[in-house]
């Protein structure tokens, strides 16, 4: 696609704008796994949390610095999808009794959250590869590996809790 400099200007505005709202989303994040580290009963689930959590507090370093660069500021937009997702998942932590069930919905929970901001770094990449800027696609490249790795180690800590709670039941 071949984007006329008027484009390249409004997608680079887009692409700040998305920054501030993936800033907003990291911070509110490295709260939610604090929730969900203390609510999970299953000593892999907690410490797979506690692992993500150093991520995230990178993902957030990064994404300010990102932003520092570009308007020297790390300023920050609200990010509605993560408050969506925020409040599930503290319904589902009141909701689920259980142990078992708690640990298999904060799984899902959790899963919501890698899956948006699999997509919100995804975007940003492409955005940054056509706006020519080298150094944040490779930086958020990063973010993302870190994003789809957490996502795959909770899809297998599920598959063993979710046969556990069958076997138990
Ligand atoms: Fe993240
Ligand atoms: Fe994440």
């Amino acid at each position: 696609m071949k984007l006329f400099s008027a484009h390249i200007e409004d997608l680079r505005s887009l692409y700040i704008s998305n920054l501030k709202k993936a800033l907003d989303m990291e911070q509110k994040i490295t709260k939610s796994l604090d929730d969900l580290i203390q609510n999970s009963t299953d000593p892999e689930l907690a410490d797979a949390f506690r692992v993500h959590l150093d991520e995230t507090r990178g993902h957030v370093s990064t994404v300010e610095s990102l932003l520092r660069t570009h308007i020297g500021e790390a300023a920050t937009e609200t990010c509605k999808v993560i408050n969506g997702l925020a409040t599930e998942a503290s319904d589902t932590i009141k909701d689920a009794t259980d142990p078992g069930v708690r640990d298999i919905a904060l799984i899902s929970a959790a899963q919501q959250v890698e899956h948006h901001e699999i997509a919100v770094y995804g975007t940003l990449r492409r955005w940054a590869e056509i706006l020519g800027l080298d150094q944040d696609a490779a930086l958020i490249e990063s973010i993302e590996a870190e994003e789809e790795n957490a996502d795959a180690v909770l899809t297998q800590i599920a598959d063993r809790v979710n046969l556990e709670a069958t076997v138990q039941s």
